[in-house]
């Protein structure tokens, strides 16, 4: 779909004239966010990157308390806060009720912004029963801090124990999600899909191109990517984000691979190259470390 072809819809989050990212819904809300947003795990590229990503449209920018980012995007956001969607997250370490909104706070601050578009658990924990984490959640969107809330790494049984504590709605789930880590195929997308919760997938890029074309794929992403006329990552976020209800958050440090990175929608791969794809990358799955 084209920007110009896009409707914007009550809270839509503006790019800027001529922006290329294309928008979906969030979750069950009235809210579009790019379908391509940027990652900030081990960010340093300072404000530009993120600034450019931003004018092309790639209006959702992710961080977490864990990260020590969130300052980062702060002073890359701070003239542009209304264009900008801000997700962050809770660290797993701080989920009893008051270590939340504690975090919370911490957050708001390090970003210098007066509310958290998207507030998410950046992964479930052990020790502290879900309910108590979604009533602090619940404290924070009622005071006007967080605007919707999120979770990150949850499967299907601990997405449905959250949303049973919660009177607002999961918005979102943030997992690993790359042509080479298909996990999320088998149950956790499907239910995202029937429930309308947006599916954010992270490291999308498998952390690097040469996770992406060192493997079984290798010959089948080029190939497409020759064909398309696409580059190799545009290729590997297009077909992410061709998945209903999935939009996906690379990572990328320098002007260059974000203009690369926000020229992966607005397009859709043929099916004849998804099909191609899916073949090639269906061998063992790539774990990696959890950020
Ligand atoms: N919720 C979670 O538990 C969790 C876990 C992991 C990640 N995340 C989120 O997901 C985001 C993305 O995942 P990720 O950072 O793990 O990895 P990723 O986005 O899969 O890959 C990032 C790598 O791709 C490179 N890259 C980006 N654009 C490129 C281009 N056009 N050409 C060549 N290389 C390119 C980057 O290089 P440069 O950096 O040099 O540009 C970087 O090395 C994170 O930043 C974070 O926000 C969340």
């Amino acid at each position: 779909m084209t920007p110009a072809g896009c409707k914007r819809q009550r809270g839509a989050i503006a790019p800027e004239r001529g922006a290329a990212v294309e928008q979906k819904v969030l979750g069950k809300t009235d809210v579009r966010v790019p379908a391509i947003g940027l990652g900030t795990w081990r960010y340093s590229g300072g404000p530009e990157p993120l600034r450019r990503g931003i004018a092309l449209g790639a209006t959702l920018i992710d961080t977490a308390e864990r990260y020590g980012t969130e300052a980062a995007v702060g002073r890359a956001i701070a003239r542009l806060r209304s264009r900008v969607f801000v997700a962050t997250k809770v660290r797993h370490e701080n989920l009893r009720y008051e270590q939340v909104l504690r975090a919370a706070d911490s957050s708001l601050l390090e970003l210098g912004i007066e509310r958290i578009d998207l507030y998410q658990i950046h992964r479930p924990s052990q020790q502290v029963p879900i309910a108590e984490t979604m009533a602090a959640l619940e404290m924070l969107v009622d005071a006007g801090k967080v605007r919707f809330i999120g979770v990150s790494n949850f499967s299907v049984a601990q997405l449905k124990s959250a949303q049973a504590a919660s009177r607002y709605p999961i918005v979102s789930n943030q997992v690993r999600y790359s042509l080479v880590n298909r996990a999320i195929e088998d149950e956790l997308l499907p239910y995202c899909q029937r429930h309308g919760i947006t599916v954010i997938a992270y490291s999308p890029l498998s952390r690097g191109l040469a996770n992406l074309v060192g493997g079984l794929g290798d010959r089948a992403l080029m190939r497409v990517a020759a064909a398309e006329g696409r580059s190799p990552v545009q290729v590997a976020l297009n077909w992410c984000i061709s998945k209903q209800n999935v939009i996906a958050i690379p990572r990328g440090s320098t002007v260059a691979h974000v203009e690369d990175i926000c020229a992966a929608s607005d397009w859709r791969l043929s099916e004849e190259s998804i099909t191609m794809l899916e073949a090639a990358y269906s061998g063992p799955i790539v774990r990696t470390e959890m950020a």
